[in-house]
């Protein structure tokens, strides 16, 4: 479905030119690969790094690929709300995983940042089986980094511990294949195009696009180590630039501490949010012509120290009556914690997302124009598996302490202001509630006083630790991991660390890093969500507060303390080019008794009369740019149509007058399209296909299309693809021009 590679960069004298020569010698055939072609090298010296920078002599070898790893958009529930209600419904974005492979001659390191809520030890245990059985030992636990972007409108079902499974309706086989798949094709496509090539590293700020949403846990940070920084969340945005020899683009990876929560728990829609929207801007920039998760650039943008970094600018109110929220426990005089909730930029989810997706692609476009800093070196890759309930941490050479075994605290089930929970709990709850302590006793048994003494303050909600029943609720061995390149390290954060806990993390590797000639000024990017999910990882003095973030730091206080000493050795192995005495530590299990709470789809009924892909609802004959034309279906469940990726629910097409044909100008990909999947009882759904018309849409004819399958018979199902296409409409600039 590729288009045509049309466009800028040239001037409109040059291209007034130019056509006026091909129209006089009567070349008309391949105009547009002759204006491609030119437009090509003039992108390309605008791309090229500064030219006093000679090509390095050993150059090293670089490999991107981008693959859809969108799962069945039906029935499934949404990952990282955990809120069971939240069940896919269509599609606003599609979900990709971007790989990148460097090699320097004699190693390689591979990672890779798919929009997912975030990678779980079960899809990383598949990712790297699939890996062993295409490629041997070249890509393995130790040098492939696996990283979700966060996003709270992916799909759950790929986890294996028991309290994962029970929000995502258990271990849903539809659900992680495609996310395997994707990472997998992802890390292939860019094996398959490895080249020589450049990487450049450039950063910079992004003010105004994102909060701390639990200030007065970081205020309870040592204030000389606050006055070190100038906000409380991280404003610094890293990119690293991929070139070829030539200085011509070919990929960026970012990172940037913000959660991608810009879609809130009532959207059913399939997204990548915010840092999606950068991703597809900056590729849809590039890969000109291209249709969304199509063209050769790759741009990632993967979220780094984001714990307690919210996108809702307008910070938190209270929404039944506008107060503002209680400051320490975020709670509303009437509604308690679920009216608390934070908002903005925009006025609504969608813009809000638009918005802080923009403000960060801006920024790494500037950052990637002006990226002059070369990298230059070996890599480097250390991983190791540590058991986390079980860590001695040497505090100093007299003192140690200790993690504990799982366990979340009370303020876990009250949310946060970018989503509050049902119940009456509030954040920064440091005694337990008598209710729901009786609740839980009755239910799954009272805490060990062990394992209380060791989360304390923290009053605990789910001994998770203690609960093995059908399977262990929370994972015990742990990934650690780290890559570098040159002089830059990619830190892998199992969970989402809090801005300092990311900030006591990047100073703790550089400096053992800098002992090193070879790592005079590191740099240290962490990568949050990364290969294994833990939830939070706060400050020993934000633990004290028991928010949100605290709460969910499930391996106790010192949780972070025990990280920081891993990565350090971790560090020190690789300046002392010893990753290869690091031991291997235990593996993690893989569970053959992993349950789906997820009953196969109905057979799919329509409506008496009607067929499949009929339209219910019409267009209108005409539409003004800015406008939204929307259409339905009579629809078959998403889920029938069974692995959907690199194809599509939706088209917008537009009539070539010429040819009488009809081009495909946006997919269900597409930012200004919204395919909303509505079920119905009795089996019936319908479609609804919006096309939200740009400003700077064409006039001209265009229709909507839809394309499904549905399901007959329950016993040896059969699945029958349909497809539905709207009326003929006009797009007008204004709605009397014509
Ligand atoms: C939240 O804290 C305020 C005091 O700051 C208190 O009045 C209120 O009761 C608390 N709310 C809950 C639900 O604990
Ligand atoms: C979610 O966003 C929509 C606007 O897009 C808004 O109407 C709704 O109140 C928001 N809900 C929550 C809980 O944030
Ligand atoms: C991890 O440590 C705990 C002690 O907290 C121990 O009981 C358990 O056997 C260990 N697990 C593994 C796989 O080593
Ligand atoms: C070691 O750390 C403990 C706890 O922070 C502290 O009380 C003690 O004074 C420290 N000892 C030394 C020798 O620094
Ligand atoms: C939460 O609700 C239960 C039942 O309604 C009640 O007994 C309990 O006191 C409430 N807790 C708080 C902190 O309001
Ligand atoms: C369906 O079509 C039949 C035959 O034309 C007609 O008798 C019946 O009333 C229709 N049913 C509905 C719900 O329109
Ligand atoms: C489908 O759309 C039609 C027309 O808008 C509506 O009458 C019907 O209730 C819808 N059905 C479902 C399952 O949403």
């Amino acid at each position: 479905m590729a288009r045509k590679a049309v466009c800028c960069g040239l001037s409109s004298l040059e291209l007034l030119l130019m056509v006026m020569f091909l129209l006089m010698t009567g070349i008309t055939v391949g105009l547009f690969t002759v204006l491609a072609i030119n437009l090509n090298s003039q992108t390309k010296e605008s791309e090229k790094p500064i030219p006093s920078l000679n090509p390095p002599e050993n150059p090293f070898l670089i490999g991107v690929g981008r693959a859809d790893c969108t799962g069945p958009v039906g029935d499934i529930p949404l990952m990282g709300y955990a809120n069971l209600d939240q069940t896919a419904g269509g599609i606003h974005t599609r979900l990709f995983s971007r790989a990148f492979i460097v090699d320097d001659g004699s190693r390689r390191v591979v990672f890779v940042s798919a929009e997912i809520g975030m990678v779980s030890q079960r899809l990383r245990l598949e990712v790297l089986k699939e890996l062993e059985l295409r490629f041997g030992d070249l890509y393995r636990q130790e040098n492939v980094v696996l990283s979700g972007t966060h996003t709270h409108s992916g799909l759950a079902g790929y986890f294996q511990y028991t309290l994962f499974m029970i929000t995502s309706k258990g271990y849903i086989k539809s659900s992680i294949k495609p996310i395997v798949d994707g990472i997998v094709k992802s890390i292939e496509l860019a094996h398959n195009n490895m080249r020589p090539g450049r990487i450049f590293l450039n950063k910079g700020d992004i003010v105004g696009s994102n909060l701390n949403r639990s200030p007065q846990s970081y205020l309870n940070n040592p204030e000389e180590e606050r006055r070190r920084y100038k906000s409380d969340t991280d404003q610094q945005i890293v990119t690293l630039k991929f070139t070829d020899l030539d200085g011509d683009g070919i990929g960026i990876f970012s990172w940037f501490a913000v959660h991608p929560v810009s879609m809130n728990y009532t959207n059913r829609m399939v997204s990548s949010d915010n840092l999606g929207h950068a991703s597809y801007l900056f590729e849809q920039e590039k890969n000109i012509g291209s249709l969304p998760g199509e063209g050769p650039f790759v741009a990632a943008f993967a979220t780094s120290n984001s714990g307690d970094a919210s996108p809702n600018t307008h910070g938190p109110y209270c929404i039944n009556t506008g107060d503002k929220c209680d400051y320490l426990n975020s709670s509303c005089p009437i509604g308690g914690t679920k009216m608390c909730v934070a908002f903005g930029p925009g006025k609504d989810m969608f813009e809000s997302t638009k918005i802080i997706g923009e403000n960060i692609y801006r920024k790494a476009k500037e950052l990637y124009a002006s990226a002059e800093q070369e990298l230059h070196g070996r890599v480097h890759a250390a991983h190791q598996w540590i058991n986390m309930t079980d860590v001695t941490v040497h505090l100093n050479s007299t003192h140690s302490v200790k993690t504990c075994k799982p366990a979340l605290g009370h303020s876990f089930a009250a949310g946060t202001i970018d989503g509050g929970g049902d119940l009456n709990f509030t954040q920064g709850a440091i005694e337990g509630d008598p209710f729901w302590d009786g609740i839980r006793d009755a239910l799954l048994g009272s805490p060990s006083k062990e394992i209380q003494d060791c989360h304390n303050p923290k009053p605990i909600l789910f001994s998770t630790g203690e609960m093995n029943k059908p399977l262990p609720w929370h994972p015990a061995i742990v990934d650690v991991q780290i890559i570098t390149i040159g002089s830059v390290a990619i830190v892998a954060i199992p969970g989402e660390a809090t801005t300092m806990s990311g900030r006591r993390i990047r100073e703790a590797v550089k400096q053992e890093l800098e002992r090193h000639e070879s790592f005079t000024k590191a740099e240290v990017i962490l990568t949050g969500l990364s290969n294994i999910y833990t939830h939070y990882i706060t400050t020993y003095e934000e633990y004290q507060v028991q928010r949100y973030e605290g709460a969910s730091t499930i391996y106790g206080p010192h949780t972070l303390s025990a990280y920081i000493q891993h990565f350090r050795g971790l560090a020190r192995a690789i300046v002392e080019g010893k990753v290869g005495e690091l031991p291997k530590g235990p593996e993690p299990p893989f569970f053959s008794n992993v349950f789906s709470l997820l009953s196969n789809p109905p057979v799919d009924k329509k409506p008496e009369n009607t067929s499949f892909g009929q339209v219910l609802q019409q267009v209108n004959s005409v539409y003004k740019v800015g406008e939204v034309a929307s259409v339905t279906f009579v629809a078959g469940n998403p889920r029938n149509s069974g692995d959907m990726r690199d194809k599509t629910f939706v088209t917008v097409e537009k009539l070539l007058k010429r040819t009488g044909t009809w081009e495909v100008i946006h997919t269900d990909g597409s930012w200004v399209t919204r395919f909303h999947w509505i079920k119905g009882s009795g089996g019936q759904s319908n479609a609804t296909v919006e096309w939200h018309i740009p400003v700077s849409a064409e006039p001209g004819t265009y229709r909507i299309r839809h394309f499904g399958h549905f399901k007959q018979r329950i016993i040896n199902p059969v699945f029958t693809a349909y497809e539905g296409t709207s009326d003929e409409f006009r797009v007008t600039k204004t709605l009397y021009s014509l």
